[in-house]
């Protein structure tokens, strides 16, 4: 029997239209995968944690950034249900601790139209630089997935793409852990 301890992993996720949601649990799935023990939280509802070996964040791009209010009633207005729109994963990263007993290890993610994927800014920076602030490092650079348009669906082979981003978290992770490149 292995006695290597098994990794915890949160992924919180914003979702006003549900495609940021859907990415977070095909994310987790590959986590899982690895032998990460994982968790998917809406932001509206997620606790902070101090014990997590790995923190994975995820947002839709509004206004080339993170959400928000104005942004997220606009996305209500489009159709979003508007429970959606109570918190948004800028104000919970601001409300959110140091990380704690935990490695501080962190990773980011977005959703953003498949169109305007060039443009350099997006939520995922925007969340990287507020997590940084906090103490956190991030063991992948920023990612972001595509969706169709504004209410989605999400973009062809996304899912797909997710689940093996999630795989690539875990062993970089674990590698850091064991190389003790993390406090
Ligand atoms: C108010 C608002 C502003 C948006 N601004 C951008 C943007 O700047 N760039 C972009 O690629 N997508 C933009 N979008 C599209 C969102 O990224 C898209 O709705 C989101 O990825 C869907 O994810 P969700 O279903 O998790 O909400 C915007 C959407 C809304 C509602």
């Amino acid at each position: 029997m292995s006695t290597e301890k098994c990794l915890r992993a949160r992924v919180v996720h914003e979702s006003l239209f549900g495609n940021t949601a859907w990415i977070a649990l095909a994310v987790a799935e590959g986590l899982r995968l690895e032998g990460f023990e994982t968790t998917v939280v809406d932001v509206r509802f997620a606790v902070p944690a101090d014990d997590l070996d790995l923190l994975v964040v995820g947002a839709p791009t509004h206004a080339f950034s993170l959400s928000r209010p104005a942004t997220r009633q606009d996305a209500v207005r489009q159709g979003a249900p508007p429970e959606t729109a109570a918190l948004g994963l800028r104000e919970w990263i601001e409300g959110a601790p140091s990380p704690g007993t935990g490695h501080g290890m962190a990773a980011v993610f977005d959703t953003r139209v498949r169109k305007v994927r060039h443009l350099p800014v997006s939520a995922a920076r925007t969340a990287a630089r507020l997590l940084h602030r906090k103490g956190y490092h991030l063991v992948v650079p920023p990612h972001g997935f595509l969706v169709e348009d504004v209410p989605g669906p999400l973009s062809e082979g996304q899912l797909k793409e997710a689940t093996s981003w999630g795989r690539q978290l875990a062993v970089e992770t674990r590698s850091r852990i064991a190389a003790g490149s993390v406090h």
